[in-house]
């Protein structure tokens, strides 16, 4: 790190738009940890920093709305963009460095070569987003080359991503530690999201009914798998007569390993994961469920 003198993030953090303004940043920068994200951070982005604060000299947050991950119907052009207020957040939690390339920067060209996601990558959100993982594990790749960081910090509230960049790492030997950051939640249950500032207060309401599924889920865990199926999609059930409804996308548990359906007979650690739109919005939640009977 050039500017040791910036990491009590007083002066702000540098601010780096290519990748050759990224790498003067980053001589000398020590053990360099990584927390990517597509920006409108908030306290579930804090809580990343934090965690990397703790094991890295130097912190990079790099904040880069990816289109290669939406589909052509999403959100791509409404996605919150607010770059001076992610940069003062960053500020916040001693970040030393904010890299927010331009998409032409990242894409100088139509992608040709990607990072296919496999068998992993096809399921539940990768089901109802066709190529959205590939186009996470492209640019989860292309960051990793460019900041060359010793570990990156994802959320666990991104269930099967954390799960796929784990396993890219492994398949493909790349020297990074993954460190999962779990879920923050506000104080109602709600999980910290940047596409919840699209929710009107109706919306919220309707909303809790994601998080009150996984927990009456997760409480019915010594009744094994059925029983846990059955108490979440009660409240989802319910949440669909909600004003305005819950529309379900899909309700699973699976096994963490592979995000297949978990066994009837199913032991350890299983993902139960909820995908839901309500109002104009997608949200999506998951909570660990140890299945131990
Ligand atoms: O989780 C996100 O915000 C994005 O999928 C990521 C990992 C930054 C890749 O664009």
């Amino acid at each position: 790190m050039t500017d040791p003198a910036r990491r009590d993030g007083a002066d702000g953090p540098l601010v780096v738009r290519t990748p050759e303004e990224l790498r003067r940043a980053l001589a000398d920068a020590g053990r360099v940890g990584l927390v990517p994200t597509m920006g409108a951070l908030h306290g579930g982005h804090r809580s990343l920093m934090r965690l990397a604060r703790e094991r890295a000299d130097t912190v990079v947050v790099s904040v880069f709305v990816n289109p290669l991950q939406f589909g052509p119907e999403e959100d791509l052009d409404q996605y919150p963009r607010d770059l001076p207020g992610d940069t003062r957040l960053c500020g916040e939690e001693g970040v030393d460095v904010v890299f927010a390339p331009e998409t032409a920067t990242m894409y100088p060209r139509p992608q040709m070569v990607t990072v296919d996601a496999g068998a992993m990558g096809e399921r539940l959100e990768g089901a109802s987003r066709p190529g959205h993982f590939t186009g996470v594990l492209t640019v989860v790749t292309k960051l990793f080359q460019l900041v060359r960081p010793d570990l990156a910090v994802f959320g666990a509230k991104d269930a099967q991503q954390i799960a796929l960049v784990r396993r890219m790492v492994d398949d493909l030997d790349l020297p990074v530690e993954i460190v999962g950051a779990p879920t923050l939640r506000e104080p109602d249950g709600l999980a910290s999201s940047s596409r919840n500032v699209y929710l009107s207060e109706a919306d919220r309401a309707s909303a809790l009914f994601l998080s009150r599924a996984l927990r009456a889920g997760a409480d019915a865990a010594t009744g094994g798998t059925v029983a846990v199926r059955e108490a979440a999609r009660a409240v989802l059930d319910e949440a669909a007569r909600a004003t305005p409804p819950v529309e379900l996308d899909y309700l699973a548990l699976v096994d963490p390993a592979t995000f297949a359906d978990a066994a009837d007979d199913h032991r350890g650690d299983a993902v139960l994961a909820v995908a839901a739109r309500v109002g104009r919005t997608r949200l999506i939640d998951n909570v660990t469920v140890p299945l131990r009977t």
